[in-house]
């Protein structure tokens, strides 16, 4: 079953003109044993675009759903727009969202479901909707059982960008597209900001959203870990450079924005923030064979800032 509601036009509900986009306080959501979420405590305001980041079985997905009134909180609350999430028919009004398994009525084709789409959110952007269809290349008339994961996503994609809903809820939107198209998924993302509504999207890389999102919140095992605007978030942000070397290694540790130096069989691994300038300067005078360079995980962040991950 797809997922993906709302028309957020034109409509107006008391006290919405004010709210924030998102608020959650205290929410917690349990599974038998399992507290997928943590007392989420959380405002996002309007016009934000903002990042829900965290490792594979965070909670990601848990507090979308949550958000969506899908499932219920075991404890706390969350208001989309002003309006408590369990008052699903007027929160849906005001959103759309995008679920991380895009599934389509099989038998029909891209362009019926599309239609579909619009017809259950009530009205959708036409001329919007047209020109997405072109930019992420669409086969409209294809029934969409043939479509691959990627095809999917962008159905979900378009339908959800031509609510021009108040309030976009993407679950790890960019995961199915290649890196053409996660370009103009960040256009389509640029425009919806510049309209003044408001995108919240999770994903498990912080590179993917970096140049997207002012804000960034980052989930662990459930509990918020940070909150952060983009640039502090930044600093957070290593880099490691993994450099082959024929003969010693020079002594880096002084070097401004190296973190830590490690042996390798080939060489050494530093691990580096900010810019390279520096550390590059400093292996000028050694005998590099070969530079290979690597964005940390968001776990491998973790361990560096976090040891075992508990603040
Ligand atoms: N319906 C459910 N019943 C039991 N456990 C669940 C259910 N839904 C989620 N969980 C568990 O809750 C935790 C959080 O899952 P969630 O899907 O929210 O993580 P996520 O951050 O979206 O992960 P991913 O990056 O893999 O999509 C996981 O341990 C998951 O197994
Ligand atoms: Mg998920």
């Amino acid at each position: 079953m797809t997922w993906l509601v709302g028309l957020g036009v034109g409509r107006s509900v008391a006290g919405m003109a004010e709210a924030p986009a998102i608020e959650c306080d205290g929410l917690t959501k349990r599974f038998g044993k399992l507290t997928a979420l943590d007392r989420l405590t959380l405002e996002v305001p309007r016009g934000q675009v903002f990042g829900f980041l965290g490792p594979n079985g965070a909670g990601k997905s848990t507090t979308l759903r949550l958000l969506l009134g899908l499932i219920r909180p075991t404890a706390g609350s969350a208001r989309v727009l002003g309006i408590d999430v369990g008052d699903r028919k007027a929160a849906h009004r005001h959103l759309a969202y995008v679920p991380g398994d895009v599934s389509l009525w099989p038998r029909l084709t891209g362009a019926e479901c599309l239609e579909l789409f619009g017809r259950l959110h009530g009205g959708v952007d036409e001329a919007y909707r047209a020109e997405l269809v072109e930019r992420f290349e669409l086969e409209l008339d294809r029934r969409s059982r043939t479509y691959s994961k990627g095809n999917r996503q962008k159905v979900a994609l378009i339908a959800a960008f031509a609510t021009r809903a108040d309030l976009l809820l993407l679950d790890e939107p960019t995961a199915g597209l290649d890196p053409l198209m996660e370009r103009e998924f960040q256009r389509c993302v640029h425009e919806a900001s510049a309209r003044g509504q408001t995108v919240f999207l999770s994903s498990h890389i912080l590179s993917e959203v970096e140049d997207l999102c002012t804000r960034v919140g980052i989930l662990r095992r459930g509990v918020l870990v940070e909150v952060s605007e983009i640039e502090r978030l930044r600093t957070l942000h290593a880099t490691e450079l993994e450099v082959d070397l024929a003969g010693p290694a020079p002594d880096l540790h002084a070097v401004p924005g190296v973190q830590a130096v490690a042996s390798t069989p080939e060489g050494i691994r530093i691990t580096l923030s900010g810019p390279p300038g520096a550390v590059l300067a400093a292996l000028a005078v050694a005998d590099v064979q070969a530079v290979r360079t690597r964005e940390q995980s968001l776990e491998e962040i973790f361990l560096t800032y976090y040891g075992d991950g508990q603040r």
